[in-house]
């Protein structure tokens, strides 16, 4: 393609994981007179060009939100199509996913999912498994306060059997105990359809993320639009709480 932003990104200061919040598909689909699963399906060819382009690139770690724990209270409909559409993508892109040299992991409650989901959701991550290229992470019946919850029973359960005390408690310990242990935090969180805020995503681990918002809707999102997102990440200058100069320096 002419003009890609792709040429503009510098691949020595990729973003080590980026995470997305996918937003938009009912309005998408509205717009165009259409029932809102109408959205979703198209929805998937904006996941594919994303996963794509960003294993081209070389990202370490990429984090899609594809359904919400508050998803759960949706119509029962919607929640039956989307479940559908979920066992029949997992399916359908192994391929993809392994000739991308991806390997897949999901985090949320994965046991409220429905018994084919979790069959195919478990097939997927197995095989992919030894894949040595991209990680990437399904947010699935995710929730961040469910997942912070679930760290702090376990701490708790650990105080109660005297395996730890609460001065013991630091932030790296809190960090093992969520669902992302293995995952560096992402450094760039996106939210497309122009809507601004987080959802309960990550909101441990996106501590000092830079955010990036864009009206485009996920189904209308494109690899030039995740380019034009780490384009505009790479401008910023990350403080860390220090001041400019200590940076730069
Ligand atoms: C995001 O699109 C996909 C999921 C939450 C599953 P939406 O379904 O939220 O679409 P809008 O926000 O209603 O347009
Ligand atoms: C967030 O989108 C969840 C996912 C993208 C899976 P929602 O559309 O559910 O978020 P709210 O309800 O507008 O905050
Ligand atoms: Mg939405």
């Amino acid at each position: 393609m002419e003009n890609s932003l792709k040429d503009q990104i510098n691949r020595d200061k990729l973003p080590r994981h980026i995470a997305i919040i996918m937003d938009g598909n009912g309005r998408w689909a509205k717009r165009k007179g259409n029932e809102r699963i109408f959205g979703h399906k198209n929805g998937v060819k904006a996941v594919r060009e994303t996963v794509e382009a960003a294993a081209e690139l070389g990202i370490g770690y990429l984090t899609l939100y594809a359904f919400s724990t508050e998803n759960w209270n949706r119509p029962r409909t919607e929640i039956d199509a989307l479940m559908s559409l979920l066992v029949i993508t997992l399916d359908k892109e192994i391929d993809n996913l392994m000739e991308n040299n991806i390997c897949l992991v999901a985090i949320g409650d994965i046991d409220s999912l429905p018994r084919k989901v979790k069959a195919n959701l478990g097939r997927a991550i197995n095989k992919t498994s030894l894949n040595t290229g991209m990680t990437l992470v399904l947010a699935l019946s995710y929730s961040a306060r469910w997942e912070i919850l679930d760290a702090l029973k376990s701490i708790a359960r650990k105080i109660e059997s005297g395996e730890l005390t609460a001065k013991e408690i630091t932030c790296d310990h809190f960090t093992e105990q969520l669902q992302t242990r293995d995952i560096p935090d992402p450094e760039l969180l996106i939210r497309t359809s122009g809507e601004y805020r987080v959802s309960n995503f990550l909101l441990w681990q996106i501590a000092y993320a830079e955010l990036y918002f864009t009206n485009t809707l996920w189904p209308d999102f494109t690899k030039e639009d995740l380019y034009a997102a780490i384009c505009n990440f790479q401008n910023r200058e990350r403080r860390f709480g220090k001041i400019s100069e200590q940076v730069v320096s």
